[in-house]
């Protein structure tokens, strides 16, 4: 189990404590990752007492019926009395005092700022002006930071200078919870623990990697949220950049976290940053007009609640970078996210070059289909590798087969939410599912062209339901590629 500590959760009332925080901290006490060492303090406006918070959580940490409903009521049951509260306002002085109060002198504490961005700053301040956040060879102190961090480069830039004018860098874990995904994490055993692959693991091999975050949900109720932010923001400095540092960087040095983040850092650094024609030339935006998604009818993006009726937020995107080393010069990378979209699907998919001569004559003249390794990272966690076989019979023909891997075929996956691996670290003090300063600033540097051309003109509309723009196809068609078909 994690050393004794305090979880001291700034917004527990909100949204991502009740659907990931709490059922991740039960699937944690179930694990024995956590013990009784563990104590939470929720912090929020709301009036109310211990017993309320409790009240509020319990349903969803220990929802009833379904499978393990047993272990989560027992876990819950030990974890329930743990949990205590604190009414107060983040920006007022009176919260962190009962904070000194509460934790004592000798406490391990982790705060969790699941609050809204605007208070990031606010918080680690005040922290760090009360003493919260100063350690000791009997305590440390650490916060865990949500995203978005920042909107833009600048901010982001601002956001980690305040921040690490209080704080070092060891005591901050920026939170991407797609580095809790198991399937993500697996992308670097795959390169490293696997010859066949890092060998070919480069640009004389590989004609172009494609990496796709495809979701069916739409902007549903959170348009106060995403109406500012768009999916460039929303997706892709964070969640898509970590699943490209993963495909791109270099071998670390160890598998200490701080060696992974060097190398993260230098593949995302390595990003070419566009000057404005580039942008215009190599990004899509689109934002879905109404269709259905799976037979149920989705109104246009437009209507939805908290949207502005002639909002020219993106929905969908589609870029095409580059990774300016030696290993990826000339290999371009094409990222896409989307909502409102056909499937949901996210995936990383490594097509390689051709063979340089075709010698079956049934083929002479034609092409065949290029090796791709397709790493799905959900939902049906897996991968398969597409290969060209002889089709049995007297002649020889080929044909495309595939070698699938499902983890569900081969291993019980718990279902996790993947925020026990990242509380886990951070009660542990890993720091390598976290982002550090240079990473984040990075995906920001390389995104802010698009952000700036963006801020003028409109997003191409698509059909809700569908795979996105035209122009998205169109991107990939003028280089003579198409997308992986969505599945
Ligand atoms: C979040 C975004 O960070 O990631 C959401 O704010 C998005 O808009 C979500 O839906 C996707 O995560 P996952 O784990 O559902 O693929």
């Amino acid at each position: 189990p994690a050393p004794p500590v305090t979880l001291v959760i700034f917004g527990a009332t909100g949204d991502l404590t009740r659907r990931l925080l709490m059922p991740a901290l039960i699937n944690m006490t179930r694990l024995g990752l956590a013990d009784d060492g563990l104590r939470i303090l929720g912090v929020g406006l709301d009036a109310m007492d211990a017993e309320g918070l409790r009240h509020a959580l319990e349903s969803f940490a220990a929802p009833a019926g379904g499978e393990g409903a047993t272990e989560r009521g027992e876990a819950w049951a030990a974890l329930r009395p743990r949990i205590d509260y604190l009414q107060g306002d983040f920006t007022a002085d009176a919260v962190y005092e009962s904070l000194v109060e509460r934790l004592g002198p000798d406490r391990n504490a982790a705060f969790y700022l699941a609050v809204p961005p605007r208070f990031f700053g606010d918080i680690v301040d005040k922290l760090a002006e009360h003493g919260l956040m100063a350690e000791s060879d009997r305590r440390f102190r650490r916060v865990a930071i949500e995203k978005p961090f920042g909107h833009d480069l600048e901010s982001a830039r601002a956001l980690n200078a305040r921040i690490l004018k209080q704080v070092a860098e060891r005591q901050v874990y920026r939170i991407d919870h797609f580095l809790g995904k198991e399937t993500v994490q697996n992308i670097l055993t795959l390169r490293f623990a696997n010859t066949m692959i890092e060998r070919l693991w480069n640009s004389d091999a590989i004609d172009h990697v494609q990496i796709t975050a495809a979701e069916t949900v739409d902007v549903g109720t959170r348009g106060g949220f995403y109406d500012p932010t768009g999916a460039l923001r929303d997706m892709v400095p964070n969640h898509l950049f970590q699943l490209l540092a993963m495909v791109a960087m270099e071998p670390p040095n160890s598998f200490d976290a701080e060696a992974i983040r060097d190398e993260k850092g230098k593949a995302l650094r390595a990003v070419r940053v566009y000057d404005a024609e580039e942008a215009r030339t190599n990004g899509v935006r689109g934002q879905y007009a109404g269709g259905a998604v799976a037979g149920h009818p989705v109104t246009a993006y437009r209507s939805a609640d908290g949207v502005a009726p002639d909002s020219r937020t993106e929905t969908f995107v589609a870029l095409k970078l580059m990774v300016d080393t030696w290993r990826w010069a000339g290999v371009p990378f094409y990222l896409r996210t989307g909502k409102a979209m056909a499937v949901r699907d996210t995936e990383v998919v490594v097509v390689f070059k051709p063979v340089p001569l075709l010698q079956f004559a049934a083929a002479r003249g034609a092409s065949l289909p290029s090796n791709q390794l397709v790493i799905q990272i959900q939902p049906d966690e897996g991968m398969s590798m597409e290969m060209v076989i002889k089709r049995p019979g007297l002649e020889v023909a080929t044909a495309p087969v595939s070698l699938d891997f499902h983890y569900a075929d081969r291993f019980r996956i718990a279902a996790l939410t993947g925020y026990e691996t990242l509380l886990y670290d951070l009660f542990t003090g890993d720091q390598t599912l976290f982002q550090r300063a240079d990473a984040i600033e990075a995906g920001w540097a390389a995104v802010q062209p698009f952000l700036d051309l963006w801020a003028q003109g409109e997003p191409e509309p698509y059909a809700a339901g569908g795979t996105g723009p035209e122009s998205a196809d169109a991107l990939m068609r003028r280089d003579g590629r198409e997308w992986h078909e969505l599945a």
